[in-house]
């Protein structure tokens, strides 16, 4: 079947999945590492890209490849690379992208690994960078040299939530030749899909949203292009973070409902960021589908709904939110995020511990900046569970 013509939610149970031998109604976990061949004309035409033979798992895997064909679809691009994990797929687009002399400009509130692997360890191989608020393309604008190769983009932004113009970003960086790349971790292809705005690499941790139960680690690759698709392919399997067949089956699992899920999530969210913004113990709140956000305009334009992630400060600073975070007893005091369960975590010794004071100061990652990832539940035992721990505070 072509799926290509299905609609979204359609795609998600079908898209690059097929039966076996048995006729199989899941795609099967191909848990091996090796391949036989026919004989050795085959082996050696398998080598050659001359047969469609799969080789080696860190090479291709047919479960894998079923997670990649589905996501590439979801996201409309050329093809698509499972990674053992998000940082993975990062680490693979830098290497890819980024020789001795280059320059990278991204996001000052992305992820903070994403960021600290540039600062700390390329660096060391002579790659510069500049970490400017994407949300203000003209400080983009000001950052790019004539050696900048990747302009790295994280909508909405972690843990700040702010939003970046993609398609106004991407025109900025094509007319400098930079390469785009967009980390979709926080809205899946459900909400956002950066490669129809422009982009020419959209990524994810897989760990979040799009495998939905907290139960694996992993990562994905979408290339717009076939070139560009070849070169990342390349880097990952030499470079070795590949993606293991049972992880694979765990996000296709998991994907299928992703449409359902989020459409909970948000529902949530938008009903409890309303319930923080009017509480008089909360200083502020960051959540694309308020009024208030300073991009809420924008996120209008660019995503199809709000997604499930919020921000905000307790009044009495970090102390304050320390007191909630020792008494909600429904969220669950956890990094991650995107899965069926409330999270909640503090960015500032957590996460994006490891980023400089004056670099947080710059990003707005502010020390009484509470990230709160919302779940499933019901939306009644959420607003109980932060009503009983915010009395306490
Ligand atoms: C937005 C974002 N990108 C990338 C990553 C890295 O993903 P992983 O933990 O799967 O390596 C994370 C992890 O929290 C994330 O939140």
């Amino acid at each position: 079947m072509d799926t290509k013509k299905l609609g979204f939610n359609s795609k998600l149970i079908h898209a690059g999945a097929y039966h076996d031998e048995f006729m199989s109604v899941t795609v099967p976990i191909y848990q091996t590492s090796t391949f036989s061949f026919n004989n050795a004309q085959h082996g050696a035409d398998c080598f050659a890209g001359e047969s469609d033979g799969y080789i080696y798992t860190r090479i291709g895997n047919p479960t894998i490849n079923a997670l990649e064909k589905n996501i590439a679809e979801l996201e409309n691009g050329f093809g698509a690379i499972g990674t053992a994990s998000g940082m993975g797929a990062v680490t693979t687009i830098y290497m890819a992208l980024l020789e001795q002399g280059a320059h990278i400009v991204s996001g000052d509130a992305v992820y903070g690994p994403a960021r600290g692997v540039i600062e700390s360890h390329f660096s060391r191989f002579g790659v510069e960078y500049s970490y400017v608020n994407t949300s203000n393309i003209e400080e983009i604008e000001k950052a790019i040299r004539p050696n900048t190769k990747l302009l790295y983009i994280e909508t909405p932004a972690n843990p700040t939530i702010g939003i970046t113009d993609i398609k106004a970003a991407c025109e900025l960086a094509h007319k400098n030749n930079i390469i785009v790349a967009v980390d979709n971790t926080f809205c899946s292809p459900y909400l956002q899909k950066p490669l129809d705005l422009g982009a020419d690499i959209v990524f994810h941790s897989l760990t979040k949203f799009l495998n939905g139960h907290a139960d694996i680690v992993g990562g994905v690759i979408v290339a717009k292009e076939e070139q560009l698709y070849k070169k990342l392919r390349t880097m990952m399997v030499n470079m070795g973070p590949n993606m293991d067949p049972h992880q694979a089956f765990l996000v296709l699992r998991g994907i299928k409902t992703l449409s359902v899920r989020i459409d909970r999530q948000q529902e949530n969210a938008m009903e409890l960021a309303r319930y923080l913004e009017n509480h008089p113990k909360v200083e502020w709140i960051k959540y694309p589908g308020l009024e208030s956000h300073p991009q809420h305009e924008l996120a209008k334009t660019q995503m199809k709904g709000f997604g499930a992630m919020l921000s905000f400060g307790v009044k009495g600073g970090y102390e304050a939110g320390r007191k909630l975070m020792d008494n909600v007893k429904l969220a669950t005091l956890a990094v991650s995020l995107g899965g069926v369960e409330t999270l909640i975590q503090h960015p500032a010794s957590m996460t994006h511990a490891k980023i400089s004071a004056e670099g947080k100061i710059k990003a707005g990652i502010t020390d009484d900046l509470v990230r709160y990832s919302v779940g499933i539940e019901d939306l009644e035992d959420l607003r109980n569970d932060l009503e009983q721990a915010l009395a306490k505070v």
